[in-house]
C-alpha cells in the first residue's frame, strides 16, 4: 500500500510544517509536532460515495432492547454500564503489570464461551505466551481466536474470514498504521490507530477492546491523549503490593460513570469481590483510636471503608499531613476546621489519614469520617466499633447532608452496623425507616461532644 501524504502539526497552535521540528517556528512550543495524516482535499470528496444515511426522525429509530452482551463476570459488567455495547470501542487504561491483559482475557473467554467469536490480538506477546496465561485462568473456548501482530492494515486483513464479534487489542500502543511514518506508540500512531478501529467498529458492529498502558511523560502516548475518541473509559487501579483491583468507569457513553468493579487477583487469574464493603473493614483491629468506619457511594454502589488517623506530636517545624486514598488538601481544610471548631490544638503535630485496603476515595461524604477519627487518635478514645459515619463538613463547623442517605444506611446496616452519626437535615428527609439507632449532628462541636 502506498503511503498517504503526511504532515506534522503543533498541537499547540496548529501550525503545519511537512518535516518533523523539534521546535514549532509559530508559536515557539518545543517537542509539539505530532504526524498527521494529510487533509482528504477536493478530490476524496468527489470520488466519495454518499455513506451518510438520510436523517431520521427521533421518534422513529428503532432500538433493540437488550442490546448488551453480558460477560457474565458482573463486576465488569457493572463497570461497562451493564455488558458490552455491539460497535463500542472500550479503552482499557492501567499502569503496566496491573493485570489488564488478564482481565480482558478472563472477559473474553466469558464471551467466547457464549459463543461469540472473539479475536485477541496481541503486539506484546507471542500466541504461545498468551496460550501460557489462558492455561492459568483456563480459558479454552473454541470461539476464542489469538493473532500476534502490530501492523493494523495486516490485521484488519485477517479480520474478514474470520469475522470475529470482539476484537481486543492488546496494546495500542504496540500497534501501528502504515499510513503514518512515525514509532509505534508515538502520538500520532497511537491517535490514528484509534480512529480507524473506531470507524471499523462503528461500521461493522463489532465491539472492540483496546489496553493502553499508563506511562510516565515520554515518547509513549498513554490513554489520556484517546479519551476523548473512544466510547468507554475504563481504568483499572490498585497497587502492586495489594492484591486488590479496582475498575472504575471513568468516562461512558452507554451508562453511568463512576461505577467500579472490585477485583482480587489470585494464582488463577482475577477473581471477582461480590461483596467489596466487606474487605475494605474486615481486617479492623478492635476498639483502637483513630479508626472509623465511612459509608461512601462509588458510582451507584454504596462502600463501607475503614478511614484511620494518627495524629502525634512533631519534631518538626512544619508538621506531617500526609494521606493516602484521600485527597491532602481536603485532609488540611478539615484538619483547620477541627482545630478552629472543635478547639482540638493540632498545629503541633503530625497528622496520617489513610484509607484501609488501598482504594482511593473523593467525595465530600467523607470529611465527617476524617473529622471524627482525626479527633478520635487526637483523644486516643476509640469510636465504638459498630458506628458507622458519613456527612459533608463546611469551614465553619457545619454538617451537612449527602445525596443517597438512604441506599449508605441500607449497606451499614446490611454489614451490621447499629448506629450512624450523619448530619441532622439527612435524617429529617429520610423516608423509609432504617434499623439502626441514628444520631444527627449539625456541627463539628457537636459531633465531639457525641463521640468522646
Ligand atoms: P498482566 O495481565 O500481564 O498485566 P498487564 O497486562 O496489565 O501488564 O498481569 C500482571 C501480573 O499479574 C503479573 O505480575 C502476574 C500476575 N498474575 C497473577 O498473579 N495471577 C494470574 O493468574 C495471572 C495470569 C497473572
Ligand atoms: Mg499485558
Amino acid at each position: 500500500m502506498a503511503r498517504q501524504k503526511t504532515i506534522f502539526v503543533c498541537q499547540n497552535c496548529g501550525y503545519k510544517a511537512p518535516k518533523w521540528l523539534g521546535r514549532c517556528p509559530d508559536c515557539g512550543a518545543w517537542n509539539s509536532l505530532v504526524e498527521e495524516l494529510a487533509e482528504r482535499g477536493h478530490r476524496d470528496r468527489e470520488k466519495r460515495q454518499p455513506s451518510l444515511a438520510r436523517p431520521q426522525r427521533i421518534d422513529t429509530v428503532a432500538i433493540d432492547k437488550e442490546a448488551r452482551d453480558k460477560t457474565g463476570m458482573s463486576e465488569f459488567d457493572r463497570a461497562l454500564g451493564g455488558g458490552v455495547v455491539p460497535g463500542s470501542l472500550v479503552l482499557i487504561g492501567g499502569d503496566p503489570g496491573i493485570g489488564k491483559s488478564t482481565l480482558i482475557l478472563q472477559v473474553v473467554q466469558r464471551l467466547a464461551r457464549q459463543g461469540l467469536r472473539t479475536l485477541y490480538i496481541s503486539g506484546e506477546e507471542s500466541v504461545q505466551q498468551i496460550k501460557m496465561r489462558a492455561q492459568r485462568i483456563s480459558a479454552d473456548s473454541s470461539e476464542l481466536y489469538l493473532l500476534s501482530g502490530t501492523c493494523l492494515e495486516d490485521v484488519i486483513d485477517r479480520l474478514d474470514e474470520l469475522a470475529p464479534r470482539i476484537i481486543v487489542i492488546d496494546s495500542i500502543q504496540t500497534i501501528f498504521t502504515e499510513s503514518l511514518g512515525s514509532a509505534p506508540g508515538s502520538i500520532g500512531q497511537v491517535r490514528e490507530v484509534t480512529s480507524k478501529l473506531m470507524s471499523l467498529a462503528k461500521g461493522s458492529g463489532k465491539a472492540i477492546f483496546l489496553i493502553g498502558h499508563v506511562t510516565k511523560d515520554g515518547a509513549i502516548a498513554g490513554p489520556k491523549v484517546l479519551e476523548h475518541l473512544v466510547d468507554t473509559v475504563l481504568y483499572f487501579e490498585g497497587d502492586g503490593s495489594h492484591m486488590y483491583r479496582i475498575l472504575r468507569a471513568v468516562k461512558n457513553r452507554y451508562g453511568p460513570t463512576n461505577e467500579i468493579g472490585v477485583f482480587e487477583m489470585s494464582d488463577k487469574g482475577l477473581e471477582e469481590v461480590g461483596n467489596p464493603s466487606k474487605i475494605f473493614f474486615e481486617e479492623r483491629a478492635s476498639d483502637v483510636s483513630g479508626s472509623v468506619v465511612i459509608s461512601c457511594m462509588e458510582g451507584t454502589r454504596p462502600l463501607l471503608v475503614e478511614m484511620q488517623a494518627l495524629v502525634c506530636t512533631s519534631s518538626l517545624a512544619m508538621p506531617r499531613r500526609t494521606t493516602i486514598g484521600v485527597d491532602p488538601n481536603r485532609v488540611s481544610v478539615l484538619v483547620a476546621v477541627l482545630a478552629k471548631r472543635g478547639g482540638v490544638a493540632l498545629s503541633d503535630k503530625d497528622i496520617f489519614v489513610n484509607v484501609a485496603g488501598g482504594i482511593k476515595i473523593d467525595e465530600p461524604a467523607i470529611d465527617l469520617g476524617i473529622i471524627s477519627t482525626t479527633a478520635s487518635s487526637f483523644l486516643n478514645k476509640p469510636i465504638p466499633r459498630k458506628t458507622v459515619t458519613f456527612g459533608e463538613v463546611g469551614l465553619s463547623g457545619e454538617v451537612r447532608g449527602v445525596s443517597q442517605t438512604e441506599l449508605r444506611l441500607k449497606e451499614a446496616v446490611k454489614l451490621g452496623f447499629s448506629r450512624c452519626l450523619l448530619s441532622k437535615k439527612s435524617i429529617k428527609t429520610l423516608k423509609t425507616t432504617v434499623d439502626m439507632e441514628l444520631t444527627g449532628v449539625s456541627s463539628v462541636t457537636e459531633l465531639l461532644e457525641v463521640l468522646f
